[in-house]
């Protein structure tokens, strides 16, 4: 029984079908959903690979894809680049040459798999479709609805990319078992994200037993937690799916130092773990402004800590300068401003582009100072 929440984009919807065990389904959903390819290309890691491309491979076999290739990219941050980029764009051309037999491309691991092999989809004859299977916790709450697809480019994260939808996001959440405990804390990152700026009730129920729950990979805790994630996220997609309005910025709380503390920390932390700092940071500027409590904040606090997060990136006052320059380089740095998404109290959020360098200067201090929660 797969749990269904449509991303409605007009001729761009999609549903994202969310169950537990299901992969072997994947080629006759593809079915059913009226997608005709008989070739595939499937993008993965050597991780992931061994672990679930058999099971992927035999479903579309079963299902009638004759021509099924795989590809695989590093696994890791680091290589979601534009060399690697570049060698799946090759070899979507050395396999696939004839306009006639365009694949549907699959892509099947975390967010580094989808953000790479969707932007490569979206590009490759001006856009072949794609299919998301997310199997990080973070992928299916995040990264696998959307739409945007990048690489991370000169420094900066995510800098070359695109908007292109999938057809379908297709997640296995049994696939979670495999992941480590820490990818598995990873990922709880967005949804503590989606619960402090998006939704009070998630808050409070992460507070009240959810995070536990899901922690320990409780069957329907997970599948409820993701599909209220991925409805939060659709919700917001579409009211703004280019991120022209402002709206798509809420789901930023916490990326504007996160990303420059996980660049300028050379991917020492998981992507998770870099915006489980952003969050606390971005907190504390509210609270410095008057804009939140600091009930709310030792609430947050608490749940990144239940979670097994960091809320600081100690002894590591070196970063500094590093992380500077990578504010100046971050994708919404404009007019020799930064970004950034504040929480007000659960579930609400402000954007500011005004805040005084000082300030910022002093929580980003104190997210790398030599001893935890004191300034340099
Ligand atoms: N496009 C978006 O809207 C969006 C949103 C949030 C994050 N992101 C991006 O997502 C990326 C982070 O994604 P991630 O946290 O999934 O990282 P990831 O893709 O690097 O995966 C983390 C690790 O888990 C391994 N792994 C994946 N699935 C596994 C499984 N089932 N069993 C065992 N190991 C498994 C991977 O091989 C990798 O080593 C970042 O690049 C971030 O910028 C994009
Ligand atoms: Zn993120």
């Amino acid at each position: 029984m797969l749990t269904r929440v449509d991303v409605a984009l007009g001729p761009r919807s999609y549903p994202v079908l969310i169950g537990s065990g299901c992969l072997q389904e994947l080629g006759a959903t593809l079915r059913a959903q009226g997608l005709p390819q008989t070739n595939a290309f499937v993008i993965t890691n050597p991780v992931v690979a061994p672990l679930y491309f058999p099971i992927l491979e035999e479903s579309l076999s079963a299902a009638g894809f004759q021509r099924i290739v795989r590809h695989e990219i590093p696994a890791t941050e680091e290589g979601k680049n534009w060399e690697v980029f570049s060698a799946t764009c090759a070899s979507l051309l050395e396999h696939f040459p004839d306009a006639g037999a365009s694949p549907i491309v699959i892509l099947l691991g975390g967010g580094v798999v989808g953000d790479l092999g969707g932007f490569a989809a979206a590009v490759y004859r001006r856009g072949v479709p794609f299919v998301q299977v997310p199997t990080t916790l973070l992928a299916a709450v995040d990264s696998s609805v959307g739409g945007k697809v990048a690489v991370n480019f000169g420094g900066v994260k995510n800098i070359m990319g695109a908007f292109s939808q999938p057809r379908l996001v297709f997640c296995d959440l049994g696939t979670l078992s495999t992941l480590s405990a820490r990818e598995l804390r990873s990922g709880t990152a967005e949804i503590i994200k989606y619960g402090a700026v998006c939704c009070q009730s998630l808050f409070e129920d992460l507070e009240a037993g959810a995070l536990k729950k899901l922690l320990a990979l409780d069957p329907p805790t997970v599948v409820d937690i993701v599909a209220r994630c991925v409805k939060l996220k659709a919700a917001v997609v579409e009211r703004d799916e280019l991120d022209k309005l402002g709206i798509r910025n809420v789901l930023n709380f916490g990326h504007t130092i996160g990303h420059a503390l996980e660049l300028s920390a050379d991917y020492a932390l998981t992507h998770g773990e870099a915006i489980s700092v952003g969050m606390v940071a971005a907190t504390k500027l509210a609270v410095h402004l008057g804009l939140c409590d600091t009930a709310f904040q030792s609430r947050l606090e608490a749940l990144l800590r239940e979670a097994g997060l960091p809320l600081t990136h100690p002894g590591h006052p070196e970063l500094f300068e590093p992380m500077l320059k990578a504010l100046q380089l971050d994708k919404k740095f404009r007019n020799g401003r930064n970004l950034f998404v504040l929480p007000t109290a659960p579930g609400a959020w402000q954007q500011r582009e005004d805040l005084p360098w000082p300030l910022v200067h002093q929580v980003m201090q104190e997210a790398i100072a030599a001893q935890p929660g004191t300034p340099l």
